[in-house]
């Protein structure tokens, strides 16, 4: 048995260059990969069969920006927040200071839930990073940690200098001995850009460094405040700049001129750096939600990302931040839906084999609760995945 049809699909939604939603859809899935797109009248015979019985079909969602290297609770620290505190970058010791105590199995285990958890909720491609280590021996053991459970890791030794260590010598070692120890493992490099975090200087020492190792690049930047992270990611051809809540008009053009040579239409030529944003962040930390409308408008491609971490986004509902993108920043349900597939898929430069419901694309699906995609903004917060395919493999 190596095809399967599914018919009876009340909504596809292909999210492909014509951007096709079928009435009465189908699909058909051979082993890995998407085999078959079209109208359910036409399809052709397979081995198996599944009736979608009129619910909705979208490509699984891509999660691009995820902490799932972690241990320990930061629910206090919430809690404080809640009562009126604001966040402070200095959590992320909390988080280093558990993980560092948890054994590999331990670790292991925390990872491998919560990747099972996304893919309950219609995550089917995810990206993960380190960045609570901070250390070489840490570092290293949380990149193979993450590289053993998710589709692509990023290294983020750069994600706070660790509290008594002097700020250009933790340089030094991210940019030399943490990146050589943790590369085997990763294809991105990150750094958390922001005031209380490193500059744009250090910040740029350090992408230069991981971009040299072959490494590609994305930026935390422009979170708690105006910034030069958005630039800087836009400078150095970074794949993806994530947050984006404070963006100056200047912010915005630069990052519009990334996609200069890109045709969204018909998502070709080379694209930009897409900007990221965090919906359910946003709201655990109190920040104004990220300018999604504005980034659109300025021929930007965007992200919708979950930023799973215990710090600021203990959530990875994928279905959850899209339903905010409708209803508090002003997408369209199409622009929210392609954000959190597509958009995520270009962050992660894998929109050749992810991100969309086409012929030879992995078969990454998500069947929903609903007849169409918009009950995830219409009915928010209920229990809208009903089965995903990852790879052809019901999840
Ligand atoms: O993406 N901004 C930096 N890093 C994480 C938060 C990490 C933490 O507080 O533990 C983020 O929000």
């Amino acid at each position: 048995m190596t095809t399967t049809l599914i018919t009876n699909i009340g909504e596809l939604r292909t999210v492909d260059p014509e951007q096709r939603v079928i009435r009465d859809g189908a699909v058909v899935i051979d082993r890995e990969q998407i085999a078959w797109v079209g109208p359910a009248v036409h399809a052709p015979a397979a081995d198996k069969r599944f009736d979608a019985a009129g619910r909705a079909l979208l490509p699984g969602w891509v999660d691009s920006h995820t902490h799932l290297v972690f241990a320990g609770d930061r629910s206090a620290e919430f809690e404080a927040r809640m009562a009126g505190q604001s966040y402070a970058a200095g959590g992320i010791n909390v988080t280093t200071e558990a993980t560092r105590n948890a054994s590999d199995a331990e670790l292991a285990d925390l990872i491998r839930q919560r990747v099972a958890e996304a893919v309950a909720g219609g995550t089917t491609y995810l990206e993960t990073k380190t960045g609570y280590g901070l250390g070489v021996e840490e570092e290293a053991r949380h990149a193979r940690l993450a590289a053993d459970y998710v589709d692509t890791a990023t290294f983020l030794g750069a994600h706070l200098v660790p509290k008594g260590v002097d700020a250009a010598a933790y340089i030094d070692s991210v940019t030399g001995p943490m990146l050589e120890a943790a590369l085997p493992y990763v294809d991105w490099a990150d750094v958390f850009c922001e005031t209380g975090a490193f500059s744009e200087e250090q910040s740029r020492t350090v992408l230069r460094a991981c971009a040299e190792a072959g490494l590609g690049l994305r930026v935390h930047g422009n979170q708690l405040g105006q910034g030069p992270g958005v630039r800087l990611a836009a400078e150095m051809g970074a794949a993806s700049v994530d947050h984006v809540n404070h963006l100056s008009e200047d912010d915005v053009a630069a990052l519009g001129a990334t996609w200069a040579e890109w045709d969204s239409a018909t998502a070709s030529g080379t694209p930009g750096t897409v900007a990221t944003c965090l919906p359910a962040c946003d709201l655990s930390t109190r920040q104004p939600l990220a300018p999604a409308r504005r980034l659109l408008d300025a021929g930007v491609e965007v992200a919708l990302a979950s930023n799973c971490n215990p710090g600021t986004s203990y959530t990875s509902s994928m279905n959850f931040n899209v339903s905010t993108a409708v209803l508090q920043m002003h997408m369209s349900l199409s622009e929210a839906v392609r954000a959190a597939t597509l958009g995520g898929a270009l962050a992660l430069r894998a929109q050749e084999w992810v991100g969309s419901i086409e012929v030879g694309k992995r078969a990454d699906l998500h069947l929903l609760n609903a007849p169409a995609a918009i009950h995830l903004a219409y009915r928010p917060g209920m229990p809208m995945t009903a089965a995903v395919w990852r790879a052809g493999r019901r999840g």
